[in-house]
């Protein structure tokens, strides 16, 4: 099949600056479009996170128009896919004055103020890459709020260039975060107020960058099934959910899958001991040296539980917190790696200090995050809304057995029973009692918690899979666009 040219336009990509999930996916889906012989390019923002990677300038600087003034960027570029044998390359915008800072988003303060004016350069900038470098893309992928606006200037203000022909494919990662701005604002998307934008972009009296999304992109897709059809309900659609049911036909969900050159216990260099689904050895070494690491009572009979999570509602630590003294009261040991709410920051502190078995780690660390997936023998996700998830899936590559609500991606990733446990309700009651009935098995079915960890480190969860589904996606896309 014809080789396709893909742009793949994202405000995150592990390693260079990740906040969450869809870091992690944009580190790997483009290697594994590579691997099917497309010639993909990633275009990503010059965080001051990103200038600790070695990248190579390109010549020259380029002119991004934006309003009725021209700004202008250096750009690098970086490879992904090289340890695979295949090159992606990743291109950095760099625009000090909106880029260079602590943090994707945020810091400490908040949101930043200028997050509609950065990532519309982000948008722009992605395109006028593209022009530089003579690459006309037949499909260009946006992920999220931060690249909504992309194909919404195909649709206006590029509308009569050549990359106008290009299909779009929009993944929501997460209907929770929609990219709000006032009203007034809209100039900071680099478009006049002419230019037929605005009311794409109006909702509710100000502007929503995925609801423009949603509306000018050739197909729409998320991260799993279940929630591709969750977010066309009124309880999952966030307010969107009648324009995506609008949208239907367009809307399918393609389940994300792990990259396991990263998240892989056979070659993890993180962790204390390599291990495998034949060998489990290693795991119980891993156990030891996270319980030395955390101050731990170093012992191989009591269950350990991990969570590693962004502190918000979404994820339903919350109700950790509430279930956190029953959990103990099992006999099990906790550990929570995590930032964001700074109330449950503040309280999983205090009580990190005064207990034997529970430990809180606040704050960003990919390694600990490693241990914890090899260390610990179940994991919890007792996620309010999960559009995928990838920490259960990499709990189950680590044979770390994922206790989880059954929503979105986590429903779909988990088998009940099999290779996790899963519960409905969102209360303590019904994860303590599921907490109970996998320590349960745990002490007292050895054999079978042996057999679920070995059958869920086999399940296949590469990104082959997805790569195939984009694959048709883009297809499918491109023949709508042109046809
Ligand atoms: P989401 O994208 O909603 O946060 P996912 O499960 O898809 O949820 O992905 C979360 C990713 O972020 C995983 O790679 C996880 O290990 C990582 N992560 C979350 N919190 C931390 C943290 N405090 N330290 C290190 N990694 C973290
Ligand atoms: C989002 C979702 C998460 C998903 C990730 C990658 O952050 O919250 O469920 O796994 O994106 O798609």
């Amino acid at each position: 099949m014809a080789r396709l040219k893909i742009l793949y336009a994202t405000s995150e990509c592990f390693p260079y600056a990740k906040a969450g999930g869809l870091g992690d996916v944009a580190g790997a889906l483009p290697v594994a479009l590579a691997e099917r012989g497309h010639d993909v390019r990633v275009v990503m923002p010059r965080y001051a996170t990103t200038k600790k990677f070695d990248a190579t300038p390109l010549a020259g600087s380029l002119g991004i128009p934006f309003g009725p003034m021209t700004a202008w960027a250096r750009i690098l570029r970086a490879n992904l896919g090289e340890d695979r044998g295949v090159q992606a390359p990743v291109y950095f915008i760099e625009h000090d004055r909106l880029y260079d800072r602590g943090g994707i988003y945020n810091d400490s303060h908040g949101d930043f103020g200028d997050n509609l004016e950065r990532f519309a350069m982000l948008s722009r900038g992605a395109i006028e890459l593209c022009r530089y470098l003579g690459f006309e893309p037949d499909v260009i992928h946006v992920h999220d709020w931060p690249t909504c606006l992309l194909p919404v200037y195909l649709d206006t203000v590029e509308a009569w260039t050549p990359i106008a022909r290009a299909a779009t494919v929009l993944t929501i990662h997460n209907m929770g975060y929609q990219g709000w701005f006032p009203r007034a604002d809209f100039p900071k998307s680099g478009m006049p107020w002419d230019s037929g934008a605005v009311s794409s972009l109006e909702m509710h009296g100000q502007l929503n960058l995925l609801k423009a999304g949603i509306m000018h992109s050739t197909m729409v897709s998320t991260v799993s099934p279940r929630y591709a059809a969750e977010i066309q309900t009124k309880d999952g659609g966030e307010g969107l959910d009648g324009l995506l049911r609008a949208r239907g036909n367009d809307v399918v969900g393609v389940l994300n899958g792990i990259d396991e050159s990263t998240w892989n216990p056979e070659v993890d260099r993180h962790i204390a001991a390599n291990y495998s689904a034949h060998d489990l050895g290693g795991k119980a070494e891993c156990k030891a040296a996270l319980q030395r690491e955390l101050g731990l009572e170093q012992n191989p009979h009591v269950p350990l539980l991990g969570v590693v999570s962004r502190l918000v509602g979404q994820k339903g630590i919350d109700v950790v917190a509430d279930a956190l003294g029953r959990l103990l009261e099992l006999g099990t040991q906790i550990v929570i790696l995590g930032s964001g709410d700074s109330h449950l920051e503040s309280q999983f502190q205090a009580l990190s200090h005064q207990s034997r078995s529970f430990r809180a780690w606040i704050g960003m660390n990919e390694g600990l995050a490693h241990r914890i997936e090899a260390g610990s023998d179940l994991f919890l996700m007792p996620s309010r809304y999960e559009p995928c998830g990838l920490n259960q899936m990499y709990s189950q590559r680590y044979g770390t057995l994922p206790v989880v609500r059954a929503v979105g991606g986590l429903d779909d990733t988990v088998e009940n029973g099999e290779t996790g446990f899963k519960f409905d309700d969102l209360t303590a009651d019904a994860l303590v009692a599921t907490v109970a009935w996998a320590v349960e098995i745990y002490r007292h079915d050895p054999h079978r918690f042996h057999s679920m960890r070995v059958r869920s480190m086999q399940k296949q969860m590469g990104w082959s899979t997805a790569a195939k589904q984009y694959d048709a996606l883009y297809r499918l896309a491109i023949r709508r666009r042109r046809g």
